[in-house]
């Protein structure tokens, strides 16, 4: 049987529900690729450049994959998407991977600027330290208000999970996959609240703060910095 191409993971799950790879489990895939030659790929999209509060996300689990693929944060608001892979990977013969718009030189430059600043600035342990404080208030609300699920994420890639309140719980069946994707407080996860986690975007959106929202149910508030 031909072995897989490759094996492509998320440091941190996005579109997801800021879903963070358990260390372990990514040593894990690590050894497993290692072992059968297959190249291991970071899609650093949104975790990349400083956000999760490392350079890179796999940093946090002491994980070096053969393959990153990036793009958003590492333009500096201009369109670039980068795959970085190792030199032995590099068949292409120069010239071999051409493209309308690859290389393109304006972008290519505010790239490089990027990462020279946020290496610069510190940014990625300003996430660190910032993402740690709002994890904290985020987490205390969760404590206050029935409606706050689980809030999870590393440095400044956030998520929020809604929920509906306690009573609702017997209101959806177990097996209708409508329930939250993680327990809360231990007395087993809640039903997911699309509608809430909408409403709570568009107030965002209204006192100017744009958030997405992410998980199957899109029940999840996600905080990204630019
Ligand atoms: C995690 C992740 N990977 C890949 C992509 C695709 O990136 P691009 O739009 O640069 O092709 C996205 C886009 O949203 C993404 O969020």
């Amino acid at each position: 049987m031909p072995l897989p191409a490759g094996m492509i993971l998320e440091p941190v799950q996005g579109e997801g529900g800021v879903i963070p790879a358990p260390d372990a489990w990514l040593r894990r895939m690590r050894a497993i690729t290692a072992d059968r030659s297959i190249p291991l790929i970071a899609d650093e999209v949104q975790t990349g450049v400083g956000r999760t509060g490392r350079f890179w996300a796999v940093e946090h689990s002491g994980v070096v994959p053969d393959v990153m693929v990036l793009s958003k944060a590492i333009g500096g608001s201009l369109p670039l998407a980068v795959v970085v892979y190792r030199d032995d990977l590099d068949v292409w013969q120069p010239g071999a991977h051409a493209g309308t718009f690859r290389g393109n030189q304006l972008a290519m430059a505010a790239g490089t600027a990027t990462l020279a600043y946020v290496r610069e600035h510190r940014l990625a342990e300003r996430a660190q330290t910032l993402g740690a404080r709002m994890l904290d208030q985020l987490r205390s609300l969760a404590t206050e208000f029935p409606c706050v699920g689980e809030v999870r994420g590393r440095g400044l890639m956030i998520g929020v999970e809604l929920v509906r309140a306690e009573e609702d719980r017997e209101a959806v069946s177990p097996g209708s996959g409508d329930f939250a994707s993680l327990d809360t407080a231990g007395a087993g996860p809640r039903p997911a609240a699309p509608e809430l986690a909408a409403a709570v975007q568009r107030e965002c959106l209204r006192r100017g703060l744009i958030v997405e929202l992410g998980g199957r149910h899109a029940s999840v508030v996600r905080l990204l910095p630019r």
